[in-house]
């Protein structure tokens, strides 16, 4: 009896443990693969990853630089999310065509819309160079000379390791300065629109559901990549063909089941899963809690402003939602990482650590890691506050005091480069004035501008707050500065910038706005910056070490993956749901009932176009729907993050099953601390991306060129 529990603790922890981690797809052998396989998969890691053959990897681009995409077809068709897509889309809408409210579909190749300035990047090779690029600084003692050396080997090595002229060298630290990896990468700058949504239906559920499961988003949208005749990376032209791919996604829609494999593909951006306790800690107790406060102050603000004004609505939904974006994610992410003792669990592995230290007589070289962490962490801890506090205040929230800060770095150069420079950046400014004042509301900033200055004077940490700001009525500042400063208008404004640039700069520090940003910046980059850069440089210096005492010290099967870095990585997992509260269970699955339930006619985020009710009501879901049902979307334990966007997510014989999306909000922490018990990625159904392109668009044409794997009729 006793034995058999033993042997079930066993298991269990086995299959906890083969889960999270995003790894390197040309390192999969071994470990990886095994446990890919002990959870289901069906191809090989060569399968994956090889440069002798075509494989899954051929298949997947870094999508402009951001987000994720799947090639589809062998005519270049490429799949991603509708939010990733979303700008290109945008700026092909029109009052008389407005894709992003109806949606667009490209019947014929040659109603493609080109994008100005998308591109997509393909993985050709990966390779360790490590040696090559520490050649010559291990034993530079100086950690800025060391630092320089590798930044002038990689520079070096960039130019000069083997590549056809059409492709690029990308060199990428991994493990915290410990591996370093090239990527050989071919990037496509003819990348063409064919089909997307409407938002009602790619943007479901909008902010009120971001980060939320359950979820019934059907976020994604169709582009082309097109190459010259020889199907190499062209510039947009006429002349340009579609692009043929080395390898496409065949789409499976057989169906798919909890506990069933999933993996995902993509380029996760950053996480920091190696943090010491005393570092996550910071985070959960000081620097998440502030940032929240400040954005959750600017947010209310301007909901109030949005809910009353249909025009102020539109000038600042994109805003709103990119603030609200991290802002949710924050709290998320805090209130994970208490829940799962996240920093309690960091400090049991940090005893152990240094259990293993002196185990294998490394005391001098590792053993004071840990309290080189503690003394660092504890000294830049005001200065990581000033900073955040600085940082969403000033440059992230407040918009004049944004524009402003462009001003006074206008300042700056002329002080250090002169007059050509002063010039030079001033037109630039201009430029982008139009655009800026298109999409601002000085009364609703005036109101953000009272609210954050007020949390600024009162959470900065006293000794840098500049002496104008200690007991300051904001409400007069405000007023004073929304009456008097020129920053408001944008009239004012090309006045205020017009002459040389003595009276320029004259006028600037006479403006009210101008004379609030410099103070607030002057005292943050003369007390706080320089000081933040110094201790931050040796806890850099230290996580190197300390990571490379865990590589060292670790067992093969201790699973120490490197974080994410925006490099192509691979995840993989289950389908799988969960329990995020006491008395709670999720389901894995959403369907179209889910939609239908949450649908408010004529609501900004949760309407439902009328030609999706009636294939609802008549169950008109072709070879798409499952027992009478239209499935939508589902969760897995794949460790994803942002970056991940309109990654594929592949079944066990590597066919697409879906697209990634989102993450739960309980599982947010997952940049900091995995956990498979609630860490959990959202991703469409690719039968509901199927149906919609069909059933609702009509677009046969695209379900043509693709490859879908069926069940054979029994
Ligand atoms: N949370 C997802 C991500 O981090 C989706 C963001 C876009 N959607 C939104 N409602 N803001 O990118
Ligand atoms: N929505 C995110 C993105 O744009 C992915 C979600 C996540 O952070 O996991 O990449």
């Amino acid at each position: 009896m006793k034995f058999l529990r033993l042997l079930l603790l066993f298991v269990f922890v086995q299959t906890q443990a083969q889960q999270g981690g995003m790894w390197i797809p040309s390192l999969l052998k071994g470990m990886n693969e095994t446990e890919m396989k002990n959870l289901g998969m069906k191809i090989s890691a060569d399968d994956i990853y090889s440069i002798n053959k075509s494989s899954l990897k051929d298949a997947v681009p870094h999508f402009d630089g951001g987000c994720t995409a799947e090639v589809i077809s062998d005519k270049g068709l490429i799949l991603t999310n509708h939010h990733c897509g979303y700008d290109n889309i945008q700026s092909h809408s029109t009052i008389e065509h407005d894709y992003l409210t109806n949606g667009f579909w490209a019947y014929k190749m040659e109603d493609e819309l080109p994008n100005k300035d998308l591109f997509v990047t393909f993985i050709i090779r990966i390779e360790d160079v490590t040696d090559k690029v520490l050649f010559g600084a291990t034993n530079l003692t100086s950690e800025a000379d060391k630092q320089k050396k590798i930044k002038d080997n990689i520079a070096e090595l960039s130019k000069t390791l083997p590549k056809e002229s059409w492709q690029e060298n990308s060199i990428r630290t991994f493990y915290d300065g410990n591996q370093y990896i090239l990527f050989v990468t071919e990037t496509f700058r003819d990348v063409r629109l064919v089909g997307a949504p409407p938002s009602s239906i790619g943007k479901f559920g909008s902010d009120t559901d971001n980060w939320v499961w359950p979820r019934h988003t059907g976020d994604f949208s169709l582009f082309r990549i097109y190459a010259d005749k020889n199907n190499r990376p062209a510039a947009y032209s006429t002349e340009n063909v579609p692009y043929k791919p080395k390898y496409f996604f065949p789409i499976s829609i057989k169906g798919i089941k909890e506990n069933d494999f999933t993996m995902v593909m993509g380029y996760p951006g950053r996480t920091q899963e190696y943090l010491p306790a005393v570092a996550v800690e910071q985070i959960v107790t000081t620097l998440n809690p502030a940032k929240v406060d400040i954005r959750d102050a600017a947010l209310k603000v301007q909901n109030e402003f949005m809910r009353k004004d249909n025009a102020i609505k539109i000038q600042y939904a994109s805003k709103n939602a990119s603030i609200a974006n991290s802002w949710k994610k924050w709290m998320g992410e805090t209130k994970g990482l208490k829940k799962s003792n996240a920093v309690g669990i960091k400090k049991e592995f940090e005893a152990n650590f240094q259990q293993k230290v002196i185990s294998a007589g490394k005391q001098t070289e590792y053993g004071n890691l840990l309290a080189d962490f503690e003394k660092n962490y504890s000294e830049i801890k005001d200065y990581a506050l000033a900073r955040d506090v600085f940082t969403e205040v000033a440059l992230r929230n407040t918009e004049i005091l944004n524009l402003g800060y462009k001003l006074y770095q206008l300042e700056q150069i002329y002080n250090t480069k002169g007059e050509q420079s002063f010039n030079d950046r001033r037109n630039n400014l201009i430029n982008g004035l139009g655009d800026f004042y298109k999409d601002f509301n000085a009364k609703v900033d005036e109101k953000v501008f009272e609210k954050l200055i007020g949390i600024y004077a009162t959470t900065y940490p006293k000794q840098f707050l500049p002496s104008t700001f200690v007991n300051v009525n904001a409400s007069s500042l405000t007023s004073e500065v929304f009456t008097q400063s020129q920053l408001v208008s944008y009239d004012k404004i090309k006045v205020l910038l017009t002459g040389d640039s003595k009276t320029v700069l004259e006028n600037l520090n006479k403006d009210k706005g101008f004379q609030v940003i410099k103070t607030m910046a002057d005292g943050y980059l003369k007390n706080v910056a320089p000081k933040y850069d110094e201790i931050n440089l040796r806890i850099s210096a230290t996580q190197r070490t300390y990571m490379k005492a865990i590589l060292e010290l670790s067992k093969k099967s201790d699973r120490i993956f490197p974080d994410a870095n925006s490099t192509f990585r691979v995840t993989y997992g289950k389908i799988k749901g969960y329990k995020p509260n006491d008395g709670v269970i999720y389901e894995p699955f959403t369907y179209l009932d889910g939609v239908i339930e949450k649908y408010i006619p004529g609501d900004y985020e949760f309407d439902v176009p009328q030609k999706l009710i009636d294939l609802y009501n008549t169950k008109d879901y072709g070879n798409y729907g499952v027992n009478g049902k239209m499935p939508v979307a589902f969760i897995a334990t794949n460790h994803t993050t942002g970056g991940n966007s309109g990654s594929p997510a592949l079944d066990a014989n590597g066919n697409l099953i879906g697209l990634n999306f989102d993450r739960v909000w309980e599982g947010t922490m997952s940049d900091i601390y995995y956990s498979p018990e609630i860490c959990r990625n959202i991703m469409v159904d690719i039968r509901y991306v199927l149906f919609i392109v069909d059933k609702f668009a009509g677009a046969e044409n695209l379900i043509k060129e693709m490859k879908i794997v069926a069940s054979k009729k029994k």
